[in-house]
This record gives C-alpha cells, sequence and structure tokens, in this order.
C-alpha cells in the first residue's frame, strides 16, 4: 500500500475510504470506544471531563491536548488491580510530565523510563526512586552514573557495552561510599517473536537493536556477567516483544522463550531469579477497525501462560512485572484543531478529496506519516445536519505527506472556524512532538470535574528563540 498521500489519493477506490471505515448515520455522533470515558457531545459541542471542548478553547487556544484525568486514573487502576501482585510500570516514553508521573505513584503503579530527561520529571514530580525502571540501549556513562547514584530500582541492561560502564559506575560510587549495597539489574533478552499491529512473525526478530539474543548465546553470557560483578543484583530476565498488540500469543510464544533460559539460569549456575518483566506493548483502539482486550482479560490470560509455563519447567513462578504505557494514557487524550481551510480537491476521473487543513499536524502528531497510523476525529464545537462527507484531516506543514486522518465522515459544512477533535493521541504524539516548521508544541490541559488545568503550557516564541545563540540583541 503506498504511504504518501499523492499515492492514496490516485489509488483506485480511494474515495470510498477503507474498507471498515462505514459512512455514518450521524457524523455528530462519537464512536465511544475511541474516546476517554467522559467524554459525551452536549448541544454539538464535545465536552470532556465535564469541561466543554469550545470554552477551553476560547482559553488556552488550538491545537491543544486534552486530557482525561478521571479516564487516564481508572486505565492505571484497571492495570494496577488486573496485575495484582505483579509490579506495573507505566511506560513513560508514551507521555509523561510531572503531574502525570505524581499520578501514577498515587494510583499505586512504578514507572519506566528510557532517558535522563524522563528520568529528571519523574525524580523533580517526586517519584521514589525505587520504583523507577530504567531502560535504554546505548546508556552513557554519566545517565548510568545518575540512575545509580539516585537510587533507581532496576537498570534494564541492554549490552556487554552498557555492562562495562555499568560494572565502572557501580565500582567508582562504592569505592567513594556514595552507594552501598549492589545496583539491582535486569537482562533484556530477545526472545524471538517480533510482534507487529496485529499478527508476529518469528523470524528476522534477531534483526533490530534491543536486548541480548537468546538463540546466540549473548543473553546467557549477559547472565553470567551480571552474576559474576561484584556490584551488581540480577533480579530477572526482561522482554518486550513489540507496541500495539492485540492478542497475547506473542506473549505466549516469548514468555515460554524466556522461562526456559530463566530455567536454565537455575539448574546451570544455580542462580533463582526472583524476577521476570514481560513489557508492555498492549494495544488500543484508534478506529472501529480496533478491538482491544481489557486489563482484566490480558492479566488472566497472561498469568494463565505463567503458570502453565512454570508448571511444566517445573520451577516456581518469579514475581512479574508489565510495561504499559500506550494502553494507560493512548485513550486518555484527544488533540483539539481549528479547521482553517476546507478545499474541494479534483482527481481522476472526476472524482473529488475534501482536504480539511487544521493548525497543527505532524509536529503534534508524527504517527499518521511515520507508521501510516489511523485516526478518526469529530466535529467538536457545533452539531450539524449536513450529510457526511468523506475528509481528509491535514495539517498546516509543508510537507504533502502531513495528513493526520487519513479518512474519516464529517458534516458535510465543516467550515474554516469549526474545531475538530482526534481522538486516542494520547500515547506517542506529543511525546514525539517536533518544533518542524519551527511550530510551538501545544499545551497538555487536564479536565476533571468542570475544572480544566493546563498541566504543560503552550511553547512560546521565547521557548523557540531560547537555544538559537545567533539571534542579535
Ligand atoms: N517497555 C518497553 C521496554 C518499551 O520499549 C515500550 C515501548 C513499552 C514498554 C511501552 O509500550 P506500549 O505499552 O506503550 O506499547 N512510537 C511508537 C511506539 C514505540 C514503542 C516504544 N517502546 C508508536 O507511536 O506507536
Amino acid at each position: 500500500m503506498p504511504t504518501h498521500e499523492a499515492g492514496w489519493a490516485h489509488a483506485e477506490g480511494a474515495l470510498r475510504g477503507p474498507s471498515w471505515l462505514r459512512e455514518p448515520a450521524d457524523p455528530n455522533a462519537l464512536v465511544p470506544q475511541l474516546w476517554s470515558s467522559t467524554a459525551v457531545k452536549t448541544d454539538g459541542a464535545l465536552v470532556i471531563g465535564g469541561v466543554s471542548i469550545p470554552d477551553l478553547v476560547a482559553n488556552v487556544n488550538t491545537p491543544a491536548y486534552v486530557l482525561d484525568e478521571a479516564d487516564f486514573r481508572a486505565r492505571a487502576r484497571a492495570f494496577r488491580d488486573a496485575f495484582a501482585g505483579y509490579d506495573v510500570y507505566y511506560a513513560g516514553k508514551a507521555f509523561l510530565c510531572t503531574t502525570v508521573a505524581r499520578w501514577i505513584a498515587e494510583e499505586g503503579l512504578c514507572l519506566d523510563v528510557c532517558s535522563d530527561g524522563e528520568l529528571t520529571v519523574a525524580l523533580r514530580a517526586g517519584v521514589d526512586p525505587a520504583r523507577i525502571g530504567y531502560h535504554g540501549n546505548t546508556k552513557t556513562e554519566p545517565e548510568l552514573r545518575r540512575a545509580v547514584a539516585e537510587g533507581v530500582g532496576r537498570i534494564i541492561v541492554d549490552s556487554f557495552d552498557e555492562l562495562d560502564r555499568l560494572e565502572r559506575v557501580t565500582a567508582s560510587l562504592s569505592s567513594t561510599g556514595s552507594i552501598d549495597g549492589r545496583q539491582p539489574v535486569m537482562v533484556r533478552v530477545t526472545a524471538g517473536v517480533e510482534a507487529h499491529t496485529h499478527e508476529y512473525i518469528a523470524t528476522a526478530h534477531e534483526d533490530q537493536k534491543f536486548g541480548f539474543s537468546i538463540t546466540s548465546g549473548d543473553a546467557l553470557e549477559a547472565v553470567r556477567r551480571v552474576v559474576a560483578a561484584p556490584g551488581l543484583e540480577l533480579l530477572g530476565l526482561h522482554s518486550h516483544i513489540g507496541s500495539q498488540i492485540f492478542d497475547t500469543s506473542g506473549f505466549e510464544v516469548a514468555t515460554r522463550r524466556v522461562l526456559a533460559l530463566h530455567a536454565q539460569i537455575g539448574s546451570e549456575l544455580g542462580v533463582t531469579l526472583p524476577e521476570l518483566d514481560l513489557g508492555g506493548g498492549f494495544g488500543i483502539a484508534y478506529t472501529t477497525q480496533d478491538d482491544p482486550s481489557d486489563p482484566a482479560q490480558l492479566a488472566i490470560e497472561m498469568r494463565k501462560i505463567v503458570e502453565h509455563e512454570c508448571r511444566d519447567l517445573g520451577i516456581d513462578e518469579p514475581r512479574l512485572s508489565v510495561e504499559p504505557g500506550r494502553a494507560i494514557v493512548g485513550p486518555a487524550m484527544c488533540t483539539v484543531y481549528t479547521v482553517g481551510t476546507v478545499k474541494r480537491v479534483e482527481l481522476d476521473r472526476g472524482a473529488v478529496r475534501t482536504y480539511v487543513s487544521v493548525d497543527g499536524g505532524m509536529s503534534d502528531n508524527i504517527r499518521t506519516a511515520l507508521y501510516d497510523a489511523d485516526y478518526s476525529c469529530t466535529l467538536a464545537s457545533r452539531g450539524s445536519d449536513a450529510p457526511p462527507v468523506l475528509c481528509r484531516v491535514v495539517g498546516k506543514h509543508c510537507e504533502a505527506g502531513d495528513v493526520l486522518v487519513k479518512d474519516e465522515f464529517l458534516p458535510g459544512d465543516v467550515r474554516p472556524g469549526d474545531l475538530l477533535a482526534v481522538p486516542a493521541t494520547g500515547a506517542y504524539c506529543r511525546s514525539m512532538a517536533s518544533n518542524y516548521n519551527h511550530a510551538l508544541r501545544p499545551p497538555v490541559v487536564a479536565v476533571r470535574d468542570g475544572v480544566a488545568t493546563t498541566i504543560v503550557r503552550r511553547e512560546t516564541v521565547d521557548d523557540l528563540l531560547a537555544t538559537d545563540l545567533g539571534v542579535a540583541p
């Protein structure tokens, strides 16, 4: 399938939209499974957390990310409760700011960070370092030094070079008395399962940058090294098979392989590993074609897989952890834009495509352009009786591939000044936002019980120029 929009526009049948997209009886209606739990339409206007989106926009302008606090907290709690007895690490890479880090801690979850910046946010928010896991495939010595000195609860080791650095860091910090005791670590392994959106394949899996390969023997070698390192304490193995996964069969294969290594470590090295981390990756609904499992269902299936494998291997069950990011924050946030232009473009054979341009784009949501991701949207400022028209919602960047929503039915009278809201933008949108074309990254506004609170403000021109040292006074 061509990913460039000029290709889609000219593809046969493109103007009917994808096969899963049905023309709605009422283009004003919300599809509940795509929206956070408090989202409703009142007199045509979108209301989230008891806050009218047009009123919110009157205060903060657009584009803006709107985060439904009650929904976010409920999803965090649902994971905590479903995986009771496990540790649930919220993957901060999906979206992190100090407020969200605090919510995560208040709801009893741990936090997974993968950079010094994310660690800084977590610590600034007051998250207990012992409840932080630190990821990354090439952590530097200063980053490791800081993580160890701060008392990060687990460092997930990803390479032999990193092990060298970590051993140097722990030796140096303990020689100065800056730390006492050993640094807990996990060894990230590649289980030979490459998860895709709806499938997994068990080939080509070694051809990526993360972790130690189980099949090559590197994983066992890394474990030997950690066990022998005086400054390190091995908690267990870590496996993350991918993202936006809808069924547990990929986890099942991965868990079987990782537990086999876990058992081998017990029998060959005489080391019983207390823990096992199965990563994140649980899928969410971006459009009506997605049908994710809820955390309770996922937890039941994952517990069954682990129980079964441990019974077969004759080993005790390790304490498990999981690392959901998208499934907690993704559906809790939407992005609100103002329509700037509506253009009806004549294509071959007389077909017409309606381009709806908004005041954001690939700088606040790169996922459509980068992953060919599907999104939906709704008119957020008013109801309309106009019959639905298939539209393509595009951004304002100087790039034809700057598409936000490839295909959506909107009321046919959609016009400049209308507000559009795109659901399920909580994960990997603000966190992957850029200043492309010197765009100012939008604010994140939390809504709850009728109150809107800006938790990340909009960037300003001064922010934009703060690093530009060539500006004349
Ligand atoms: N744990 C580890 C080690 C990870 O690498 C990730 C995501 C997660 C947990 C959380 O995965 P989640 O539950 O959020 O799917 N930018 C891409 C996704 C990249 C995922 C990176 N790692 C996207 O927008 O789809």
